[in-house]
């Protein structure tokens, strides 16, 4: 039997639906409302009436998206939910939408609206969006083609811009409002307020999605789920699984069983932290399984980056399985899967350009029931819940590391010794990253061990030694990423120490490839 996919995550009982018409803008919108402390989940546009009413959402959010109303296909609100009485704000296509389908109309426009604009309040026509006592002029943020031109019946307009002479429209007696512009991006300095009033004036929204309650919740769901019964996890020294982990301990405590596999491909420092932190710091039960020879034997000789990544998921498996073998009368299985793995779960894949492994992966025919305590829950949601919970900021804040490992950083073939010169050079990168503070603001910095030898000398002698190469990107998502602009003095200062400082390596590069073309990782 393969696991059974099962949550327990925390679900409270008032939601508000983000209604998802295929831009990328749904999941800021469903953070933002979250962010109001109301719970937000974002539905597919296809949903009907009746599984709307099921639910009964608090309120309704239609997302833009990137088609017009008027292309065959576009994708339309089933019309019996705006019966529903449910108070509904139409955000940029939403609005057209409200529009498009109560009876006014929806213009071609000759010309489109991009970024930063000004919107105009009508203050002769009172708006409860726009509050009690709107400032005349907004800046607002734009991204739009058609607009509309005539509101509903029962609908008043309240403020436009240059191209869109219905910027705001709304209906109080029908509960429902729209906008033209993105109150959820930060380009509109008044947009979170705009939120807030619909969320907590107009729909009535109570504001009780805070910390605390995430974590009740969540504790609540994985008692429920797990009853009486035990469950393991794999660690991978990641905030996702650390959390789950954490909040899992604080549900059942000794009833959980943490496994933390030590590839030996780790950074510097990092295996003994996540024991040191589980095991001492929060009491939690891990078996810590140090494999690294094993992993080292069998990638000897390896050097082919998907042959490197194949060997590591083997091994992993394998050594997960014997470790967690031994806990015999363990039902479950706690996994960090987050909420915007579940949304895009189910979307096409894109060309396969690496097959990532994550340590902590689930073998296919394991007989556990999935606990996921995190999978209702956006990243900086999970991070908010690592710090409430007493974990270290190294831990909650840690940059993406991949599952093989150093093993994808040292081109060619690996060696412990090869592994250990890249920790040093690595660890010296992430202490000056840290010491210039931009910890946070950089994605990823790392460094990469090169399959080569270079000449140079230090003192009057000739040496012939390994480059090592200082890899920093920004990035939102990790699908596209950017070099970073560190300062000369702050790759200097890293050069200056990886040569003095580690044996075996003689030179430093820079690289200055974006993604794409380049990925973040050089294997
Ligand atoms: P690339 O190199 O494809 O990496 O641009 C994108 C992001 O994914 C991480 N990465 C991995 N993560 N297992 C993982 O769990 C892997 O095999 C793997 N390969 C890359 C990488 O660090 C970056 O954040």
């Amino acid at each position: 039997m393969s696991a059974v996919h099962a949550t327990a995550a925390p679900t409270p009982d008032q939601v508000v639906f983000v209604v998802d018409f295929g831009a990328q803008y749904a999941q800021l919108i469903a953070r933002r409302v979250r962010e109001l402390n109301v719970y937000s989940e974002i539905v597919p546009h296809t949903m009907t009436a009746a599984e709307m009413a099921a639910r009964g959402p608090a309120a309704i959010i239609l997302s833009g998206g990137p088609k017009s109303v008027h292309v065959d296909g576009a994708p339309l609100l089933d019309p019996a939910i705006y019966d529903l009485d449910i108070p509904t704000l139409g955000i940029c296509y939403g609005s057209q939408l409200i529009a498009h389908q109560l009876g006014g109309r929806v213009g071609r426009n000759d010309q489109g609206e991009y970024g930063r604009t000004t919107l105009t309040v009508d203050v002769d026509t009172p708006s409860s969006l726009l509050g009690p006592d709107p400032e005349p002029n907004q800046t607002v943020w734009m991204s739009h083609f058609d607009a509309i031109t005539d509101v509903p019946e029962g609908f008043v307009a309240c403020a436009s811009t240059p191209n869109a002479a219905v910027a705001v429209l709304e209906s109080d007696s029908r509960r429902m409002w729209g906008v033209q512009y993105h109150p959820e991006v930060r380009h509109t300095p008044d947009g979170m307020s705009l939120l807030g009033r619909f969320l907590h004036d107009l729909a009535g929204c109570e504001p009780t999605w805070t910390m605390g309650s995430i974590i009740d919740h969540s504790i609540e769901a994985i008692r429920a789920q797990v009853g009486d019964g035990r469950a393991i996890c794999g660690l991978s020294g990641g905030v996702d699984s650390a959390v789950a982990a954490a909040l899992v301990h604080a549900a059942i405590g000794h009833r959980l069983t943490c496994v933390y596999v030590d590839t030996g491909l780790m950074r510097k420092g990092e295996s003994e932290q996540v024991v040191e932190t589980f095991q001492r710091h929060q009491g939690i039960e891990l078996i810590h399984v140090r494999a690294g020879d094993r992993f080292l034997e069998r990638l000897a000789g390896v050097s082919e980056p998907e042959a490197k990544r194949k060997t590591i998921g083997e091994v992993f498996i394998r050594v997960f399985e014997e470790a967690s073998g031994g806990i015999t009368d363990a039902d479950f299985l706690v996994q960090g899967t987050l909420y915007p793995d579940v949304i895009e779960s189910g979307t096409a894949q894109a060309a396969k350009i690496k097959s990532h492994h994550n340590v902590g992966g689930l073998p296919e025919d394991l007989d556990f029931e999935l606990v996921e305590p995190l999978r209702n829950l956006f990243k900086d949601e999970v991070r908010q819940v690592g710090t409430k919970l007493g974990l270290p900021d190294e831990i909650v804040w840690r940059q993406p590391f991949p599952g093989p490992g150093l093993a994808v950083r040292i081109i060619g073939d690996i060696t412990a010794e090869k592994v250990s010169i890249l920790q040093e050079a690595d660890a010296i990168v992430r202490e000056e990253i840290a010491e210039a503070g931009l910890q946070r603001e950089i994605w990823q910095a790392f460094a990469v061990l090169a399959d080569i030898k270079t000449v140079g000398v230090m003192g009057d002698e000739r040496t012939y030694a390994h480059p090592v190469i200082i890899r920093a990107v920004t990035s939102d998502d990790a699908m596209t990423a950017d070099w970073a602009r560190l300062p000369y003095d702050l790759l200097e200062r890293m050069s200056n120490r990886i040569i003095n400082e580690v044996d075996g390596i003689n030179r430093v590069a820079y690289d200055i490839t974006s993604k794409p073309p380049g990925t973040i990782e050089w294997e």
